[in-house]
């Protein structure tokens, strides 16, 4: 799946915003599309450690000394300044390179999952956020908050079909188990045993009994089960917590998956985009 496949019309219009001025003169230059794209990934550390931030003390760990409403109005601004310019450099790096954003798969996850990540921002989690004493979910939220876990699925669905992006889907497993380990007080560690045995089988398999140079097929579908086993661990441990557990003014079990997802949506929109230049 990608633009071109969904809008094959549109192909004059994407070549034309390379020969587009101010544009015109950065490509001009050597240094033009990677400064724009050190720029990009700053702009995404901004946004990135507020996002983390607020999610995490949404599900109770973190600043738990700040209420999640205080946190939300201070992180505001660096927030909405992170994505205006990773936005901003995303759309002039775009420029730069738009036939090959066009035919990305990479790229078509990365919007998608940047549409889903901005509803949880600012349509779901800022409103939850703010309610200082007791979380009531209106309607509208979980909508909201439906709409862009429905979005997320299938930037998800996308990453992981297609063939030579599909590997970075190991990313939102780690962000997961990164997460649980602050948030999980009852299975970080057995999370961190079996996700240490997972690893080290896998590594024997792929790179000890067998090797991708003789075994090049069965080696790679050997590493998407064992991926697939880090997956159904990661979700396993985090259900178990969420549902089962309560932490410092639990917000309960639909606030924290919010939290959980908003985090992960990001996660995924930083991985596709680093899947791009892969792909
Ligand atoms: C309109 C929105 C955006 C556009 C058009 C865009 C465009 C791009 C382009 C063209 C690249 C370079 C791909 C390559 O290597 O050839 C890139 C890289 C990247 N983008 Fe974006 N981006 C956008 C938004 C975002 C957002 C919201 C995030 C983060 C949350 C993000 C994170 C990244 C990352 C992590 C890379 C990889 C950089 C690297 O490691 O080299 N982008 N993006």
């Amino acid at each position: 799946m990608d633009f071109y496949t969904l809008f094959p019309d549109i192909q004059p219009w994407v070549a034309s915003l390379q020969t587009t001025y101010p544009v015109t003169l950065l490509n001009q230059t050597q240094w033009g599309f990677a400064a724009i794209q050190a720029v990009h990934l700053l702009a995404l550390g901004l946004l990135g450690g507020c996002v983390i931030l607020l999610n995490m003390r949404l599900m109770g760990v973190g600043m738990t000394s700040a209420t999640p409403a205080l946190m939300e109005r201070n992180l505001r601004p660096w927030l909405i300044s992170g994505v205006a310019a990773v936005l901003l450099t995303g759309i002039v790096i775009g420029m730069l390179n738009p036939e090959k954003l066009y035919t990305s798969p990479a790229f078509f996850t990365k919007m998608i999952a940047m549409v889903s990540a901005l509803i949880f921002s600012f349509a779901v989690t800022n409103n939850v956020a703010r309610q200082e004493s007791g979380v009531k979910l209106s309607p509208v939220v979980m909508a909201m908050a439906a709409i862009a876990f429905g979005l997320w699925l299938w930037s998800i669905g996308v990453f992981a079909v297609v063939e030579g992006v599909n590997p970075g889907t190991i990313h939102m497993i780690v962000a997961a188990f990164a997460i649980l380990f602050a948030f999980g007080k009852r299975t970080r560690i057995i999370a961190a045993i079996v996700l240490g045995i997972i690893v080290v089988a896998g590594a024997i398999v792929t790179h000890g009994i067998y090797n991708l140079d003789d075994n090049y097929e069965m080696v790679l579908t050997t590493e998407v089960w064992f991926v697939r086993a880090a997956a159904v661990a990661a979700v396993a441990f985090m259900g178990y917590e969420i549902f089962t557990g309560t932490t410092e003014d639990d917000r309960g079990a639909t606030v924290k998956l919010i939290a959980l997802f908003s985090i992960l949506s990001w996660v995924t929109v930083a991985a596709a985009g680093r899947w791009i230049g892969f792909s």
